[in-house]
């Protein structure tokens, strides 16, 4: 059984309903994970190939068995999806994009990899073979960094305090587990609809994986090697500072007129529009899904087609 339940599995198939998949070609799967998404689109398209990119070794063996059924349909691709995804751009003629990024439920819920407040690690590490772990951060970061990460990944409010108290924590002793830290936390900030650590957390998991300049270079990496018309980029997203920024490179993508602010009459030919942003709001979870996935109740999902 997967780890891992795929969020908004019927809306991720349907935006991906258009003549190029159906005639086949090859989708790239940013997110591959435990191919959940994958394997529904290769079930409801049987001539789509897909390339699938994880930067996690557990998510991608078990993938490898998982969707071992569609043979040589799927390939398998180990690293960071912003450096992946640019060299199969430049080889491959997509017929789609789709990322789910965030974090699997394995990686919440596997003690070791912590990620979670309960575990006795501070790790947090989607890529186990890379040398910057929360444990790092916690310790390490100067004072300075540590406000910067909790006011612009975990919009903290009172983020000041919050790089303080780390700081003098840390005083007594190495932070080496995540239960400690969140414990701590509780400590001094009071509780709201939500953990009190939750912020801090979801700050330091951003800083260890380079979430959010993941992201940023994928969909610059897209809009310099445009897809042909028809082919569509998916893509959800589970916080306000990502779907922030899928929002406004969609809107850049849209733009017909890239003439500068100064300029009063355009003369760029007014025909720059890459395509067009399918669904002005945002695809979400129903209320069905989210009774039996808890985690679908972030997601959303944005679908951006090329075409003039
Ligand atoms: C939410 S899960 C994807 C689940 C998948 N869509 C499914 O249905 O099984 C996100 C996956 O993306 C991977 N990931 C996140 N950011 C990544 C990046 N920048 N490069 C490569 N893999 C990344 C994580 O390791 C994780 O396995």
């Amino acid at each position: 059984m997967s780890p891992h339940i795929s969020v908004l599995p019927n809306e991720v198939v349907e935006s991906f309903n258009t003549p190029l998949v159906h005639q086949g070609g090859v989708l790239l799967d940013c997110t591959l994970g435990f191919g959940g998404h994958t394997s529904r689109l290769l079930e409801a398209y049987p001539k789509l190939k897909v390339i699938g990119i994880d930067k996690d070794k557990e998510a991608l063996s078990f993938s490898k068995e998982f969707l071992a059924k569609f043979e040589e349909r799927f390939t398998l691709l180990y690293g960071d999806f912003s450096v992946r995804a640019l060299e199969v751009l430049k080889q491959e003629r997509l017929v789609g994009i789709l990322a789910d990024i965030g974090v699997s439920s394995l990686q919440f819920d596997k003690e070791e990899r912590g990620f979670s407040f309960k575990s006795s690690e501070l790790d947090m590490r989607m890529d186990t073979g890379k040398p910057l772990s929360a444990k790092e951060v916690v310790n390490s970061y100067s004072l300075l960094e540590l406000e910067r990460i909790f006011r612009d990944y975990g919009e903290i409010r009172e983020y000041k305090k919050m790089a303080r108290l780390v700081v003098e924590w840390r005083k007594e002793g190495k932070i080496t587990n995540a239960q400690e830290l969140s414990s701590k936390i509780a400590m001094h900030f009071k509780a709201s609809k939500i953990h009190p650590a939750t912020l801090a957390f979801q700050a330091l998991r951003i800083e260890v994986n380079d979430e959010l300049g993941e992201l940023e270079r994928l969909l610059r990496g897209i809009f310099e090697n445009p897809l042909e018309e028809g082919a569509r980029v998916s893509i959800i997203s589970f916080h306000s500072l990502e779907d922030r920024i899928i929002k406004q490179h969609f809107k850049k993508w849209e733009k017909s007129c890239i003439c500068p602010m100064e300029v009063m009459r355009c003369e760029c030919g007014n025909n720059h529009a890459l395509g067009k942003n399918l669904y002005k709001k945002p695809i979400i979870a129903t209320d069905e899904e989210n009774r039996k996935n808890p985690r679908a109740r972030s997601a959303k999902l944005r679908t951006f087609e090329f075409g003039k």
